[in-house]
């Protein structure tokens, strides 16, 4: 048993659907949310910068005695190595990519797999890399999908919303032409179209959403490892983080969480980390 909390950062409010899934399937959990809204998006830039951004997350993380990390973001996943920030987190860490690789590994009929995500997150290969080690006959089709984020955070989500299907079908259609029988949802936000994408990707396909599937990894890590908070009637705290003024994160973490997150939404200033 462990009662310290687990800690997840995001480039901003995207790692909430991790943080959803978490809170689904071990509710007794607290959580430390830290999420760089200051300087989001990490998708759009390079990979030094993504690296050393994810390491000032890390450390901030530390300070709160956390028993986990987990990279919620889909880019700082693909664009640092797991091994590189599972040695500076000296906690259990998990990234997002190799729990969504092995689940649409696993999921895959015919190693057609399809893989959207952020400019960085595409352009890395890491998941083409990692799916290729687990299933060397796979063949991966990539498209980033960089509009998805600014719509998702403005709400252009319904099911029937025209301007993110018109774009969804843009990016979907390279995918769909190669009939990949599997797509992972590498980033964050991609979840919140879950049924947009899906509708317009036919139904015979299977979806992969990373943060779920990050979420159910690192349940199955802290099982291993005797790091479950003792068991309890009441559900956990959650403390969010962020680097820029909490009113626009409270409003859209309501979309993405359900439930709210006012008055547990502190600043911190990023250089005094
Ligand atoms: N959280 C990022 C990801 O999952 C999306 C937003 C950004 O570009 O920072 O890749």
């Amino acid at each position: 048993m462990d009662n310290r909390p687990i800690g997840v950062f995001d480039s901003g409010v995207g790692g909430l659907t991790t943080v959803k899934e978490l809170t689904r399937i071990m509710p007794g959990e607290d959580i430390v949310y830290f999420g760089d809204t200051g300087r989001v998006p990490y998708g759009t830039r390079s990979k030094q910068t993504i690296a050393k951004y994810a390491m000032q997350d890390v450390d901030f993380l530390k300070k709160h005695n956390v028993k986990m990390i987990i990279a919620a973001c889909g880019t700082v996943s693909t664009n640092v190595a797991d091994d590189k920030i599972a040695k500076a987190a000296g906690v259990p860490y998990t990234g997002a990519v190799l729990p969504a690789a092995q689940a649409a590994c696993a999921a895959s009929p015919t190693g057609k797999i399809g893989v959207i995500g952020t400019t960085a997150t595409v352009r890395s290969g890491m998941y083409g890399k990692l799916i290729r080690n687990i299933r060397p006959d796979a063949k991966i089709v990539g498209n980033s999908c960089p509009l998805f984020v600014p719509l998702v955070e403005n709400g252009y989500i319904d099911f029937e919303n025209q301007v993110t299907r018109l774009v969804a079908k843009d990016y979907l259609e390279p995918i769909i032409r190669e009939k990949v029988d599997t797509l992972i949802l590498g980033c964050t936000h991609y979840p919140v179209i879950y049924d947009i994408i899906n509708d317009l990707m036919g139904y015979e396909v299977t979806l992969i959403d990373a943060g779920k599937e990050t979420a159910r990894f690192a349940q199955r890590c802290l099982t291993e490892n005797g790091l479950l908070h003792e068991e309890r009637q009441e559900a956990g705290e959650i403390q969010y983080y962020v680097t820029d003024t909490p009113e626009g994160f409270e409003e859209i973490a309501y979309r993405f969480l359900g439930v709210e997150a006012k008055g547990k939404v502190q600043m911190v200033d990023i250089d005094t980390l």
